[in-house]
């Protein structure tokens, strides 16, 4: 019988308890002997080891977060921790890892691959989708409906009070929440990191609008320009004429059940992680593109920076078009 572990590390997601659920029960079906790492690479150094069995994963399927923790380590940055990480998973007689994460844990592991021969596969997991190689991470489609709820509810005290909302998605650098989520919710303004923006561009329409009629305005603005939240709401009071609330949506964008889609995609990923350490892949990160699932390399992976889809980006100069 051969050891097999899973480990979550990084900002959680809704979809990581799915994968863990799956992760059991193809691992046995594989012949394989599950264990769970709490706690992520924490755990690992601290030995938080332990087999898994179908009664561990079961009722776990309709829960956001992750049942064996997660966790941002600053000591697996350091050579002495990970050889302490090494010697417990031989405990275990463990040398196959299967790691939900984003770039920084696969750099991590891939570094730790390098030092101990323990073989990973990693699967995308950040609300974020700022991963390069791959245009779908795990948690993203959850994370989406969650702020779609949140910006339907906005709307209706928006409309009722006749005010500007300047609501704030997460994402880091990266736009992609609050993108798609404007081009969903029919917000009239988005702002993101990776496309420049002059408010003064949008004053005439957003003016005439108001004089035909227009009660309120929905601006989604990603986290990464959250620093100008405080100027777009004054500018909305002062050059629009309208008052002007901000919303930071914040951590529910990470909580909520995992949709169909992010336990259909949990799935997948943990079938392809699975089967490629079996295949005796040593160090690869299932991807998600328009041609269906592959395995990429931390250098395609996480050493490039993420790119917006282009009709996306397209989309979004259509939308705010003046
Ligand atoms: O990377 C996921 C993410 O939720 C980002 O969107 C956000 O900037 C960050 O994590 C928040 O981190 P923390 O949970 O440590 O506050």
């Amino acid at each position: 019988m051969k050891n097999i572990a899973i480990l979550c590390s990084g900002g959680d997601v809704s979809g990581m308890n799915p994968a863990i659920k799956h992760f059991v029960e193809y691992s046995i079906k594989k012949g394989l002997t599950p264990f769970f790492v709490y706690n992520g690479y924490e755990g690992l150094i601290d030995n938080k080891i332990m087999q898994a069995n179908y009664e561990d994963v079961a009722g776990i399927i309709n829960k956001g977060g992750t049942k064996i923790f997660s966790s941002r380590s600053k000591r697996f940055m350091q050579k002495e921790y990970r050889a302490q990480a090494k010697a417990n998973l031989d405990k275990h007689n463990i040398d196959m890892l299967v790691v939900l994460g984003g770039d920084g844990s696969f750099r991590g592991m891939e570094v730790f691959y390098k030092e101990h021969g323990i073989k990973f596969c990693g699967i995308p997991s950040t609300i974020d989708n700022d991963i390069a190689g791959t245009s779908y991470c795990l948690g993203v489609d959850t994370a989406l409906n969650v702020i779609r709820n949140a910006i339907d509810s906005i709307r209706d005290t928006a409309s009722s009070f006749g005010r500007a909302f300047v609501i704030e998605t997460m994402g880091r650098e990266c736009g992609y929440l609050a993108l798609v989520s404007a081009l969903t919710s029919g917000a009239e303004l988005c702002l993101i990191p990776e496309v420049p923006y002059r408010l003064q561009n949008y004053e005439n329409n957003f003016q005439k609008q108001i004089q035909n009629g227009r009660r309120y305005f929905i601006a989604v603005i990603a986290e990464g320009i959250a620093d100008e939240s405080q100027k777009i709401a004054q500018w909305f009071e002062e050059k629009i004429g309208i008052e002007s609330r901000i919303s930071i949506l914040g951590h529910i964008q990470r909580g909520g059940n995992p949709t169909v889609y992010d336990r259909l995609m949990a799935y997948k990923f943990v079938s392809h992680a699975i089967d490629a350490l079996l295949n005796n892949q040593t160090n690869s990160v299932v991807c998600f593109n328009e041609d269906g699932f592959s395995y990429k390399s931390i250098d395609e992976v996480a050493k490039r920076k993420y790119r917006l889809d282009n009709t996306l980006l397209k989309s979004l100069k259509e939308m705010q078009d003046v």
